[in-house]
């Protein structure tokens, strides 16, 4: 269960639903030297957090040991933002959490996923809005016992 957590932060990292998250501003406020006047939307882009090589060395590669005991307390919470931050960041984090872990489970102690001739690889990822795949991602399923295949 700690490995499938670790695998479910990093694809949420590669993979997230939000590519940015938004805030209008309340107040005029100065931050690092910038000033950010009251009603201006402030802009986080989670999606280049999420791949920038100063907070995640390479960053593309898939790597759940980023996530693993020894390394999480290293990162910065701010370049991590799958269920975005603060008072107003996602109401079903944990629920979500639970739900995919779960049917993750359920799954792989059936089925095996493998890459077959239809799978797109590299993966294309479009948004609008939300980051979802180009095409739907396609993949060979074994059965565990070996009694069946398909795709
Ligand atoms: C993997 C699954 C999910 C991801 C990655 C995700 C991600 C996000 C993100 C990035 C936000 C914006 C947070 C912010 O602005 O700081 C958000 C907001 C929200 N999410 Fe999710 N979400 C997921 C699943 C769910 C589920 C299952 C529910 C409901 C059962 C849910 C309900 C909401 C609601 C109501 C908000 C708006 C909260 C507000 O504006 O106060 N989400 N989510």
């Amino acid at each position: 269960m700690e490995y499938l957590d670790m695998v479910l932060n990093e694809t949420l990292r590669l993979f997230p639903i939000a590519d940015r998250l938004e805030r209008v501003c309340k107040k005029d406020v100065e931050i690092n030297g910038v000033f950010i006047p009251k009603g201006t939307t402030v802009m986080m882009p989670i999606f280049v957090l999420h791949q920038h090589p100063e907070f995640w060395p390479e960053p593309e590669e898939f790597r759940p040991e980023r996530f693993s005991k020894k390394n999480k307390d290293s990162i910065n919470p701010y370049t991590y933002l799958p269920f975005g931050t603060g008072p107003r960041n996602c109401i079903g984090m944990r629920f979500a959490i639970v739900n995919i872990k779960l049917a993750v489970v359920r799954v792989l102690q059936n089925f095996s996923f493998k890459p077959c001739k239809e799978t797109q690889i590299p993966l294309k990822l479009v948004s609008q809005g939300l980051i979802r795949p180009e095409k739907p991602i396609v993949l060979k399923v074994e059965s565990r016992d070996g009694t069946m295949s398909g795709a």
